[in-house]
């Protein structure tokens, strides 16, 4: 597939401002959908494409319209995930910063189809010039009637407000992201009741992540059809994939569902640095079951990567060389969730903190034996007991090294630290044993 959907702006310059974008076709999917389809209808051939979810979980992004309740009353919100928190994951931020206005028109299609009238984008409060470049191109939208009162004439209206987060990963969690919406620290929710029934301020809500909305002007303009031409049946279309770590040309690459990530590494992002042997992957994002060098040969769709016991996640492929130490390569990944746990759940306040200090332990020195099995033992306890899954995002990766890579686990027990470190002992534990 040469052809880019949701990378358009590499092809065409200045994308991002509103006159390019129209001259290039943009908004015409939108002013089709207003002008001539029921929502119903568009809600069906989302469903027909076989659109699913970008953010993380897959989920089939028209049969979750289809899980607003028909008779409710209260008004309907739609959320758009920008939070783009998962470690390794890059892509969201592509559309926003550098083609606003594909996002803009797959939310209006997307609101359209859900009838609402009213849809936040919630965007990561780091990502202060993706928030100033949206909010821009709303106010294009505006002016030309793309989005405010009776857009193109139709009786539909829609207004779009941009919602910057202070920066948390729990932000980007659905249930998480419409308690920040409405004010309150981003706690998890207990599931059900779900947000299609009770969400944002107890109204029927849907949430998608940007690169699913992004989606959506493209499946108007060509037809399902089209769509699911595109990769494998059940993971059909486009697909943003980003890579990072110990590659010759880290980005982000446009390909279809289903691309070998053999070819993703070392065709696209130009193979391992330095013509290193390449050690491991993580497909999905950090939360994900890690590859070995041997496992790579995976077409990159949800049901491929889950049958080859990892996770497409969020696509964020993190690419690490031979001389990568895995038992530091972990501790980095705990550090980060024992930082985000919001801390609600025992298993993951406490787990998350056991896991990173095992760890470090076994990187510093000062670790047991029996600390192998112990980092086990933490890590299944941890699955499937807590409100949201952070804790399984911070349990599989442990899992997963220690099953495939083991014994360099146990040579940092032998060795008291990290055998390819100088200073055995973390400067903390050094202090405290001087
Ligand atoms: C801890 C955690 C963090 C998440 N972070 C994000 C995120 O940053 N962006 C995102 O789109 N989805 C994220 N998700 C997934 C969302 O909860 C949700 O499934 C997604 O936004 C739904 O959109 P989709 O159906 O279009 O994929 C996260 C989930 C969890 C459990
Ligand atoms: S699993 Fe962790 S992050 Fe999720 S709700 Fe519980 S404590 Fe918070």
């Amino acid at each position: 597939m040469s052809e880019k959907i949701l990378l358009r702006h590499e092809d065409v310059p200045d994308l991002r401002r509103l006159e390019v974008y129209e001259r290039d076709g943009g908004y015409q999917a939108a002013r089709q959908a207003l002008g001539g389809m029921e929502p119903a209808a568009l809600v069906e051939l989302v469903k027909a494409s076989g659109l699913r979810g970008r953010g993380g979980a897959g989920f089939p992004t028209g049969v979750k319209w289809g899980f607003l309740p028909k008779d409710n009353p209260k008004p309907r919100y739609l959320c758009v995930n920008a939070d783009e928190s998962e470690p390794g994951t890059f892509k969201d931020r592509q559309i926003i910063e550098r083609n606003p206005h594909l996002l803009i028109e797959g939310t209006l299609l997307s609101a359209y189809a859900i009838q609402s009238h009213t849809a936040y984008i919630y965007i990561r409060g780091e990502f202060a010039f993706g928030a100033k470049v949206l909010e821009e191109a709303l106010a294009e939208a505006y002016a030309k009637g793309h989005l405010g009162r009776r857009i193109y004439g139709t009786d539909y209206d829609l207004d779009i407000y941009v919602h910057r987060g202070a920066g948390a990963y729990i932000c980007g969690e659905e249930t998480g992201l419409i308690e920040s919406l409405e004010g309150k620290r981003a706690y998890p929710r207990i599931k059900p009741p779900f947000p299609a029934t009770h969400g944002l301020f107890a109204s029927p809500t849907i949430v998608n992540n940007v690169e699913t909305l992004a989606c959506v002007p493209a499946i108007v303009s060509r037809g399902a059809d089209w769509f699911k031409g595109i990769g494998p049946e059940k993971s059909p279309g486009p697909k943003l994939y980003c890579v990072s770590g110990h590659v010759n040309k880290p980005g982000v690459y446009e390909l279809p569902m289903g691309t070998s990530l053999r070819e993703i590494v070392y065709t696209h992002a130009g193979g391992i640095r330095d013509g290193k042997a390449l050690k491991a992957v993580i497909p999905g994002g950090s939360s994900v079951p890690v590859f070995t060098a041997g496992e790579i040969d995976v077409a990159m769709d949800f049901e491929s990567v889950a049958k080859a016991g990892s996770l497409l996640g969020s696509c964020g492929i993190i690419v690490m060389d031979e001389d990568t130490c895995m038992v530091r390569a972990l501790q980095v990944i705990a550090r980060f969730y024992r930082h985000e746990s919001c801390g609600q759940c025992t298993p993951c306040r406490e787990g998350t903190g056991w896991l990173e200090d095992l760890l470090m332990r076994l990187e510093h020195g000062g670790a047991r034996p029996q600390d192998v099995d112990l980092l086990r033992r933490v890590a299944d306890n941890m699955i499937g007991n807590t409100v949201c899954v952070l804790a399984d995002a911070a349990a599989m990766p442990v899992q997963s090294f220690l099953s495939k890579f083991r014994p360099e686990f146990e040579r940092h027990v032998e060795t008291g630290g990290c055998p390819a470190r100088g200073d055995r002992l973390h400067p903390a534990a050094a202090a405290a044993q001087a």
